[in-house]
């Protein structure tokens, strides 16, 4: 049975019991300070569970795509070393939002298991939650008497809260669960070990496969455990194991999935899969790894230096020197098994293929940065390696070393320390790395209390598209603590106040009762709550408190948001379909668009992209928005969506000429193009490989910036007398440019009868030459070069001269080397006793050494005292 309809028949079933089949969210977060990726299929239902969302079905089901790679759900270590876990896998499930609860969730998923995918019952083995008694929760029982009903009492293992207790992360909805389980070993050693001696025990062949959730808590952030309004069903299927298990087959990586990934590798590498330990694992984690990159990229994650980019990276590189070690692979390849990834995912997650050719160049571009200091990373490790000590160990120092010159992420130089069995001062490296971020500290740290409700009213409604005031109750509010900073976020039950998202800055302004005024300094959105940030709370809590938005500033922000939609199809116009928006901030002062193309803007395009959105301002066009299109039609249109982006079934569509530009959009807008009043492009750049970015302004920022620039033309004009400057600026160029040549000319001569003047000057004592002179005005270059001219010409030189430029003495002294070695004369150190007239300080080499001075008057005694002191030395 082929993955794709493993993928059918759980669709069909599902929809067969009525769930609706909604798609994969993508698989990186956004509005979710507490999840940096997807890590599971309720992750987008969070909300929901908490009873923050009414849900619009209450069975769905669905493929996620999930990640695995850091927090409490993590992988990494395992992938490529078994044959069975995964960075990214697909997850099959299917949800009730206090709809249908353990008995329905669990004979459908036994159902479905024995009868539509034909597992063998005697292979399947079942776990329930036996209870917790430190956070006091009772067995689950009710778990228990369902699955009698279908399977013997050998069958049910016990497990406990590690195993048995599903948890998002540290806090959020949770609950006791009830795994099914898989025996995948031959029949002898089944004999040999019974299988309930085996689950959980990690054995690679005795492993999970569908997990079915019963959500009923919320952990909050004391640890403590609430109880949650509603009952729900969270249910996950790990699709590459199931597939692997309908097979018969022991590794996921011999599944039809795996297939064209592997081959691609095979052949780019010259080596088989199947072949040798040390190479299999490499082809399993490369081909483990390029999928999680694919994905990640393509929801909107770009390899970097902070948080989700940097876990994209630190994939990445894992992937490029498992390759380079063990592989030879020593110049870029993953970009090279894109084409396999999206073959095989294309009719599942339809936005990679459009995407292909922007992640290929990311990946090359991400890879061939690496390989640049791959190899000089491991030589550090294998120097060490030589060295004889009786620890190995690699210090902090190196493994900080590694990850900040040569960007070894600190998992990958620990797994290289584990396969040479040695060991990292992992405190060392940790607090050498703290000192960093203090150091470079930029990302916001966060802490937040639980939240404490006021009234309990599930919904805060959004009213900010056309009004700008309200009245109003809090919801909830907690306290959080941002960058050491004591903040308040409060929760409105309606708002005028759009919160940050799509790009588009929060708005500010305040509420008030009669008795006092809080001012809102940031409204942010977590999931999609609104939230208003305070810097105090008010008395009373329980008030209708009168709300008010800063108007304008967000009549500028939204000129500039419908402006940034007006460039978008302007861009897309002159530059071609390619064209893709990767992200955007829209302010009061200007916006910032950044969108996939592979080349630098000509000027000349710059100019047809400013001339057709101004042409699209002065068009006057009425702005219409379409709230709650269905996506299908909206898709139909044609509108613009954001790749990475959660759309629901409905979605909001903001359409300024509907042939022009039609765009799905959360943001505020103008109501008539015209009031953008200008737009202007400021700036274009390279942001990464493939994707620039374009600053612009509107409206009377744009006007400032002209009547600035206009000013200072006017004090240009003023000041070179001339109403035609472009012209007079030439002429000026022109001038200074004889001028410079005549003094070089100039120069050059008085240098040459400065240098006759010297040569016929020369002293000699013994057999050396001693030249003293005073250069006037000359600076400490070009006594240099005459110096160093002088030193080609005569053996046995002490070149002793002084010079005054802006009124600072200053000395220059060279002396050749073999009088340096006979007569013990070194330059940086005679330089200190000669100008001690001009309270001077010097240094330099033994051979050359210049010193700057203080007193002007003490410069003829430098070389009055040079003369005695050369004369003694040498004489004697
Ligand atoms: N949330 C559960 C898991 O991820 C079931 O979907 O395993």
């Amino acid at each position: 049975m082929d993955t794709k309809k493993i993928r059918n028949i759980f669709f069909d079933y599902f929809k067969s019991k009525e769930h609706k089949i909604v798609d994969s969210a993508p698989i990186t977060v956004k509005n979710d300070p507490s999840l940096m990726f997807t890590n599971a299929g309720m992750n987008q239902f969070k909300n929901i569970f908490l009873g923050d969302e009414k849900p619009n079905f209450r069975r769905l089901a669905n493929t996620q795509k999930c990640l695995r790679v850091s927090g409490k759900h993590n992988d990494l270590e395992e992938v490529g070393i078994d044959k069975y876990h995964h960075t990214m896998f697909e997850m099959l499930g299917n949800w009730s939002f206090g709809d249908y609860f353990k008995e329905n969730a669990i004979s459908w998923a036994w159902e479905l298991l024995t009868k539509f995918y034909k597992l063998s019952d005697d292979r399947l083995y079942i776990t329930i939650f036996g209870g917790d008694k430190k956070e006091e929760l009772k067995k689950d029982i009710d778990s228990e008497k369902l699955w009698l009903k279908i399977v013997d009492k050998n069958k049910i293992v016990e497990g406990s809260k590690k195993d048995n207790f599903w948890e998002m992360g540290e806090t959020g909805p949770c609950g006791p669960c009830s795994e099914i389980h898989i025996d995948l070993r031959d029949k002898s050693e089944i004999n040999k070990i019974p299988t309930a001696e085996l689950i959980n025990k990690d054995h690679p062949e005795v492993i999970e496969i569908w997990n079915l959730v019963f959500i009923e808590f919320n952990r909050k952030k004391d640890g403590t455990l609430e109880q949650l309004p509603n009952k729900h069903v969270d249910t996950g299927m790990g699709l590459e194991r199931l597939s692997m298990a309908l097979k018969g087959l022991k590794s996921t990586y011999d599944t039809d999935i795996f297939k064209k990934i592997i081959k691609s590798l095979e052949l780019i590498s010259n080596i088989k899969y199947n072949d040798d330990l040390d190479s299999d694992i490499a082809f399993r984690v490369i081909c483990d790894h390029i999928r999680a990159i694919v994905f990640t990229i393509s929801d909107g994650a770009i390899p970097s230096n902070n948080k989700s980019g940097y876990v994209v990276r630190r994939i990445l590189r894992r992937a490029v020197r498992y390759g380079y070690s063990r592989l030879n692979l020593t110049s870029p390849f993953l970009f090279k098994l894109v084409d396999s990834v999206v073959e095989e995912y294309n009719d599942t997650f339809s936005n990679l293929k459009a995407q292909k050719d922007f992640i290929k160049s990311i990946i090359e571009e991400e890879e061939k940065t690496f390989l640049k200091t791959l190899e000089k990373g491991l030589l550090k490790i294998k120097d060490l390696k030589k060295k004889k000590s009786e620890k190995k160990m690699i210090s902090g120092d190196l493994a900080f070393e590694l990850y900040d010159t040569y960007g070894f992420p600190y998992d990958l130089t620990e797994l290289i320390a584990r396969e040479d069995n040695m060991l990292i001062d992992k405190n060392r490296f940790e607090s050498l790395l703290e000192k960093q971020r203090i150091r470079s500290r930029k990302s916001s740290i966060i802490e937040a209390d639980d939240w404490k409700i006021v009234n309990k009213n599930p919904k805060s409604i959004f009213k900010g598209y056309d009004k700008f005031e309200t009245t109003s109750w809090i919801i909830k509010y907690r306290q959080i603590i941002r960058n050491n900073k004591k903040l308040y976020q409060i929760v409105f039950s309606e708002t005028p106040f759009y919160a940050e998202s799509g790009g588009q800055i929060g708005d500010r302004g305040f509420f008030k009762t009669s008795k006092e005024k809080i001012y809102v300094s940031n409204t942010v959105k977590e999931n999609d709550l609104i939230i208003h940030e305070t810097d105090s709370l008010p008395k009373s809590l329980n008030e209708k408190f009168y709300l008010e938005i800063d108007q304008k500033r967000r009549s500028f922000i939204s000129k500039n948001h419908s402006a940034t939609h007006l460039l978008h199809s302007a861009l897309r116009q002159v530059l071609g379909e390619h064209v893709v928006q990767k992200g955007s901030l829209v302010t009061e002062k200007s916006l910032r668009f950044d969108f996939s193309h592979f080349k630098k803007i000509k000027p000349e395009e710059i100019d047809d992209i400013n001339m057709i959105v101004n042409e699209k301002i002065s068009e006057s066009i009425s702005v219409e928005t379409k709230e709650n299109m269905t996506i299908d039609k909206a898709k139909k249109m044609g509108a613009l969506a954001l790749f990475g982006e959660k759309y629901g079934e409905k979605v909001r569509v903001v359409i300024i000429d509907n042939k022009f530009s039609v765009e799905l959009c959360g943001g505020t807008h103008v109501n008539n193009s015209s009031e953008i009043g200008l737009f202007k492009i400021m700036s274009e750049s390279s942001i990464s490989s493939g994707v620039r970015r374009i600053e612009a302004i509107t409206s009377l920022e744009l006007l400032n910036f002209t009547n600035s620039e206009s000013n200072i033309l006017a004090d240009l004009k003023d000041i070179l007398r001339s109403n035609d400057i472009v012209k007079t600026v030439k002429n000026i160029l022109k001038v200074n440019k004889n001028l410079e040549s005549k003094i070089s000319d100039f120069n050059v001569q008085k240098h040459k009868l400065i240098k006759e003047d010297i040569k016929n000057n020369i002293e000699k004592i013994n057999d050396c030459n001693l030249i003293f002179n005073h250069f006037d005005g000359e600076p400490v270059e070009t006594l240099k070069k005459i110096a160093f001219e002088f030193d080609s010409q005569y053996k046995n030189l002490i070149f002793l001269s002084t010079s005054v430029v802006e009124g600072k003495p200053l000395v220059l002294l060279l002396i050749s080397k073999n009088i340096i070695n006979k007569y013990g004369l070194k330059a940086n150190e005679v330089i200190n006793k000669l100008t001690v007239s001009i309270d001077g300080a010097g240094g330099g080499q033994d051979f050359l050494a210049t010193a700057g001075g203080k007193n002007i008057y003490g410069i003829d005694k430098v070389i009055r005292d040079g003369r005695t002191y050369f004369n003694s030395v040498i004489n004697n």
